[in-house]
């Protein structure tokens, strides 16, 4: 399987200053040279975390893939023709929710989603579409033209170590198979951890996992002692 890691975090600290450190570009660099495959971002209507010079940058510097995460916006559909990225996954997106609640009402809006990405595909992106594991998304985003879909593990991640962890589980089992039968590519991500991806390994052909929160934060841990260090050592 292949790790797609998400670098929204090291912009939403970046603009907790305002300024450019930590550099996203870096965060990438870094992540590339560590294993991921792909570097995901998402860029908000609200602009919180990633702006719009990180996406130009990245597609000027990432070594492997951009995975541009994105709503069904004009401006955003823009900004994707413009840099026409590896990929583009298409996610609902609230204003007031801190991130992405719940997957794509594909079903709900089958016209309007295929008509938002045909010029994206048109234009060479392969698009995926963030879905929850449920028969109806994943018949609907089989009629879309996407190639990929990408599996929301939340449920799943939310219920790890309890009673729900198997039906949840299992219908992201079910649900990959469904979309493989019907010519889908499958992708998965959300509240994946240290913990729970391990279970992704049963779950025949996936091929990328999404991967943000928990790489971040576990970095924060793993670099927190080394950064006190060299600061102690300067000012001594
Ligand atoms: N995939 C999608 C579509 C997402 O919206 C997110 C969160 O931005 C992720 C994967 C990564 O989730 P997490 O940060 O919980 O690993």
């Amino acid at each position: 399987m292949l790790l797609g890691v998400n670098i929204d975090h090291v912009a939403t600290l970046r603009n907790a200053r305002g300024g450019v450190e930590p550099s996203v570009i870096d965060a990438a660099r870094i992540a590339e040279e560590n294993g991921a495959t792909s570097i995901t971002t998402h860029l908000r209507e609200d602009r919180r975390h990633i702006k719009d010079e990180d996406v130009y940058t990245l597609t000027k510097t990432l070594k492997t893939k951009l995975n541009l995460e994105m709503a069904m916006a004009e401006d955003i559909q823009k900004i994707a023709l413009d840099i026409r990225p590896h990929s583009i996954c298409l996610v609902p997106e609230k204003r007031q929710e801190i991130t992405t609640e719940g997957g794509l009402d594909v079903f709900g809006q089958l016209e309007k989603v295929t008509e938002f990405i045909k010029p994206i595909l048109d234009n060479g992106t392969i698009v995926s579409l963030f879905i929850d594991p449920e028969e109806e998304q994943v018949k609907a985003s089989a009629k879309t033209g996407a190639q990929f879909i990408e599996m929301h593990t939340g449920t799943y991640a939310e219920s790890f170590g309890t009673k729900n962890e198997e039906i949840a589980f299992l219908k992201l089992k079910n649900a990959a198979k469904l979309a493989q039968s019907l010519g889908l590519k499958v992708n998965a991500g959300h509240g994946l951890n240290y913990q729970n991806v391990h279970r992704m390994q049963e779950i025949p052909g996936l091929i990328e996992l999404n991967i943000g929160h928990s790489i971040i934060s576990k970095a924060v841990f793993t670099g927190l002692g080394k950064a006190v260090s060299e600061m102690a050592e300067l000012i001594k």
